[in-house]
């Protein structure tokens, strides 16, 4: 465990270098993994376990979009992709990687093969956290650890390729055989994560889905069209008004804070665009937050967890998702974005 310094706070996380790779599969050894569900997560997590060397097999139903995906990917249906009933029982370690809704109407079948000794592994606190709603309470004499990359699957796998990781948060919920916490960290470096940092099944649950539905998605979203609207509204056209709300943030200014922090993007921007910028980014603090207080509300009472459950497991979610999607896509906004993309030096 390394002791780092986050912003004055000490915080312990694990590192590929006290808990390297091997170490991982000597820990792991034994164990058969099972990831079930191969959707997002799925192929990221699995493609990268069998490339670090793991013993991995993928459970996933079918017919199914996804079963085809996985045979793409590589998988041998009847060897080391199955259904999900079959890789329930020959795994050892259940990487219950189905979406949020789908964990709720596996869970019973799940919860059959649980036998003792077995480890139930996460990659969202959502599941446990909201037990009552969710029905997924795990036999005691199992363990139930947790690792979340955080990004999106797909990011996981190509950062991988590339060389690099993603980092994730790990917990322990229960640890029955005295050795959840290797098991957890032995699969964060398995995944490809650069360091773990831990934290519980709530907590990780309560920050997911505060930021996506906040600054990561929903707030970045919601910001973008009142600025474009505006701009819209008081006569600019519509490039020009995506390229000053969109374009200069994606292609430029985003990287920027990424490489080194919001202060560098500031540096290197005009002493003009600065000196607004740092008068009006308090303003837009203070507008937001308690926005952001009714929806840390929302997803501490539980009523957000409710509402994805309700909604995504209705048998037409998929299609009412794309509408929405469909709205987005084929509004002015994002029309004119793709004319802009369309129009980027490097794809002329
Ligand atoms: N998306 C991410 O990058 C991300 C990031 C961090 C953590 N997580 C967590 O990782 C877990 C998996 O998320 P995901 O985004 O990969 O999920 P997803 O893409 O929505 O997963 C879909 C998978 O679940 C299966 N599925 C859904 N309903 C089912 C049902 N009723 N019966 C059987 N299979 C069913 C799908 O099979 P079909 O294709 O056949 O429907 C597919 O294999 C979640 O706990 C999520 O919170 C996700």
């Amino acid at each position: 465990m390394a002791q780092l310094n986050f912003g004055g706070l000490t915080e312990e996380v694990v590192t590929r270098e006290e808990f390297p790779l091997e170490k991982a599969l000597e820990t792991m050894k034994n164990e058969t993994i099972a990831v079930i569900g191969y959707g997002v997560q799925g192929p990221g997590q699995a493609l990268n376990l069998k490339d670090n060397g793991f013993n991995v097999i993928v459970g996933q139903r079918q017919p199914s979009a996804s079963w085809d995906k996985a045979v793409a990917d590589g998988w041998k249906p009847g060897k080391d992709l199955l259904s999900i009933e079959a890789a329930l029982e020959k795994g050892t370690v259940i990487q219950f990687l189905l979406s949020d809704a789908g964990q709720i109407s596996v869970w019973p079948t799940v919860k059959k093969h649980l036998t003792e000794g077995k480890t139930l592994y996460f990659s969202h606190g959502f599941g446990i956290t909201y037990k009552e709603r969710t029905g997924i309470i795990a036999p005691h004499n199992v363990d139930v650890i947790l690792v979340a990359p955080k990004g999106s699957g797909t990011s996981l796998r190509r950062k991988f390729l590339a060389g690099q990781g993603l980092n994730s948060s790990y917990a322990i919920h229960q640890d029955y055989t005295g050795k959840a916490k290797d098991k957890a960290v032995a699969l964060g470096i398995g995944v490809g994560s650069g360091y773990l940092f831990e934290t519980t099944f709530k907590k990780e649950v309560y920050s997911d889905l505060t930021g996506e539905r906040g600054t990561l998605m929903g707030a970045l979203a919601g910001i973008l069209e009142a600025q474009y609207d505006l701009l819209r509204k008081k006569g600019h056209s519509p490039s020009e008004s995506f390229n000053e709300t969109v374009e200069e943030l994606t292609e430029s200014l985003i990287l920027l804070v990424a490489e080194n922090g919001m202060d560098w993007m500031f540096a290197n921007c005009s002493t003009t665009a600065q000196r607004g910028a740092l008068d009006w980014k308090n303003k837009f603090r203070d507008a937001v937050a308690p926005v952001f207080d009714e929806l840390y509300e929302s997803v501490a009472t539980g009523e957000e967890a409710q509402r994805s459950i309700d909604t995504n497991s209705k048998d037409d979610y998929r299609e009412k998702l794309d509408e929405e999607l469909r709205e987005i896509r084929e509004s002015e906004m994002w029309q004119a974005g793709a004319q802009v993309r369309k129009l980027r030096p490097q794809n002329k």
